[in-house]
């Protein structure tokens, strides 16, 4: 019988906004996000919604992992989010993890806010 283990984040966009426009902006970016999530946040035509967007899915996704107990830190960096063919998020863990976890993260944002909920799933 698999183990699940959930995490959750909502933040509002001004917030990320705000530390991207900030004279440290270029530094936050590149302290949070992998180089891949900055090119495709950039891509877009509004990028701060989906630069919120990961932000918010990093952090439940570390919070799913804490509860785990599969590792007992985890930098925001370590865990990376990319779109698959359809758009949908895939997460990627950069640290050791064992192949019996699978770790999946949904995404919503408006103008005003982004929120994410993600699962982690044991199956041993
Ligand atoms: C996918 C869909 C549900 C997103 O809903 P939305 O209200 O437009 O946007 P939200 O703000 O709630 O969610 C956006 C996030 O949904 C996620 N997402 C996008 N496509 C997805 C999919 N196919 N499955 C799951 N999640 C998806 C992404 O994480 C996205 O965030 P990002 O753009 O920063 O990467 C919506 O576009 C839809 O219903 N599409 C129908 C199918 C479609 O037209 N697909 C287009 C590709 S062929």
């Amino acid at each position: 019988m698999p183990d699940f283990f959930v995490g959750t984040d909502i933040l509002t966009i001004s917030r990320i906004e705000s530390a991207i426009s900030s004279s440290s902006g270029e530094r936050f970016l590149h302290r949070i996000f992998t180089s891949k999530e900055i090119t495709y946040c950039q891509s877009k035509t509004n990028p701060v919604i989906h630069f919120a967007g990961r932000f918010a899915a990093k952090e439940s996704v570390t919070k799913a992992i804490l509860s785990s107990k599969v590792l007992t830190r985890i930098s925001l960096k370590d865990i990376e989010i990319l779109p698959d063919d359809n758009g949908a998020p895939v997460v990627f863990i950069s640290k050791k993890i064992s192949s019996e976890y699978q770790c999946k993260v949904s995404i919503s944002h408006s103008d005003e806010s982004a929120v994410a909920f993600a699962l982690i799933i044991v199956t041993s």
